[in-house]
């Protein structure tokens, strides 16, 4: 069994992937720059390594390889959308130099796989929707501060395939949701409307209720990094791969929530401006999975109904911020 390394360990699908090789009799060493795990992931103290650093700073990286002699470094580490849009600088330092940390580091120190969290973003959103059908060789056409930024390591990690022999496979996830989603302004709602009525608590909602959003559980973006990262060099034609779960939009999932808990208090609020609108038709397009399932193995084991179910048992369990 591998020991890990989980950059970005102490985020939400960071948290998942920790819990679910932990499961999986594996290793795992958390970097992460947070000191404290989130209480979201109270279950994982004492089970796994702490490393606390920065992935931007070049020996953190390489002292924390060394140190636990790591095989496998899932790269997750990252600054999202509007973090990276408000501190460009601090993106292309975190997102891009802290990738190269990480490829670098494998190089030097033979790791043998890196594991990469890419984004559907990549195939752009505000200023160039994507087309309502998405496949691996649709052209990319970032368009923000965090997507040209995912793509450039996309880039550089195909580079160091090529190049350098580094095992560089990545995944472009849509809207993943699940228990211990952090609850913002513009890419909250599709985990709100399921985490605070599961917690008894009412919610509003300000995206648009009747646009169809990609989604993919928190669980299935698990089983596809580790499918991904398992699966035969002989079977992969490419380094990075397009994998989402369903679409559906906010009135839909209000439905099945309602289902299970006929009591919750959703009020949908529709914020009209233009902002909302475009992180809105941003995230509206579905992935074709077909070239993850032939090469990998991967294909949702959640759709809506069942995401709706797990999602409510995971919040009651406490696996939630
Ligand atoms: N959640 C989604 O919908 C989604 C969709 C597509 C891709 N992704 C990608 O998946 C990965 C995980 O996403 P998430 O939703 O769990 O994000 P998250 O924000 O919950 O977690 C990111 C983690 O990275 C850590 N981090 C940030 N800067 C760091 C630094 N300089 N050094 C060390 N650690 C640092 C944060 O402390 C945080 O714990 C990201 O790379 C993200 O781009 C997420």
């Amino acid at each position: 069994m591998g020991r890990n390394l989980v950059t970005g360990g102490m985020g939400f699908l960071g948290t998942w992937l920790a819990r679910e090789l932990l499961n999986n009799g594996e290793e795992v060493v958390i970097f992460d720059m947070k000191r404290e795990l989130p209480d979201s992931a109270a279950d994982l103290k004492g089970k796994v390594e702490i490393y606390n650093g920065d992935i931007s700073n070049w020996v953190h990286v390489v002292e924390a390889v060394k140190k636990y002699n790591i095989d496998c470094i899932y790269h997750l580490a990252s600054m999202i959308t509007i973090a990276s849009r408000d501190d460009p600088p601090a993106a292309f330092r975190v997102n891009i130099v802290g990738t190269m940390n990480v490829l670098e580091a494998a190089r030097i120190l033979g790791v043998r796989d890196v594991i990469f969290a890419s984004s559907g973003a990549t195939y752009g959103s505000v200023i160039n929707p994507p087309p309502k059908m998405v496949y691996n060789d649709t052209l990319q056409r970032p368009d923000t501060m965090y997507s040209t930024t995912k793509l450039c390591c996309e880039r550089l990690g195909e580079q160091y395939h090529r190049q350098y022999g580094v095992n560089f496979r990545a995944l472009r996830f849509s809207m993943a949701v699940g228990a211990g989603r952090p609850i913002t302004y513009f890419f909250g709602d599709w985990s709100g409307v399921i985490t605070m009525p599961a917690q008894g608590k009412p919610y509003t909602t300000h995206s648009n209720p009747l646009i169809s959003c990609g989604y993919i559980y928190a669980k299935d973006a698990i089983q596809a990094l580790i499918g991904l990262k398992n699966a035969p060099e002989s079977k992969l034609r490419q380094r990075v791969y397009n994998v989402d779960g369903f679409m559906a939009n906010l009135t839909e999932v209000v439905e099945v929530v309602k289902k299970h808990i006929p009591d919750a208090q959703i009020t949908f609020d529709w914020d009209k401006s233009e902002e909302m609108k475009a992180f809105n038709n941003a995230n509206s397009f579905k992935f074709d999975n077909t070239v993850a399932f032939e090469d990998f193995g991967y294909q949702p084991r959640y759709l809506l109904n069942e995401m709706v179910e797990d999602f409510i048992n995971e919040v009651r369990k406490g696996n939630t911020s």
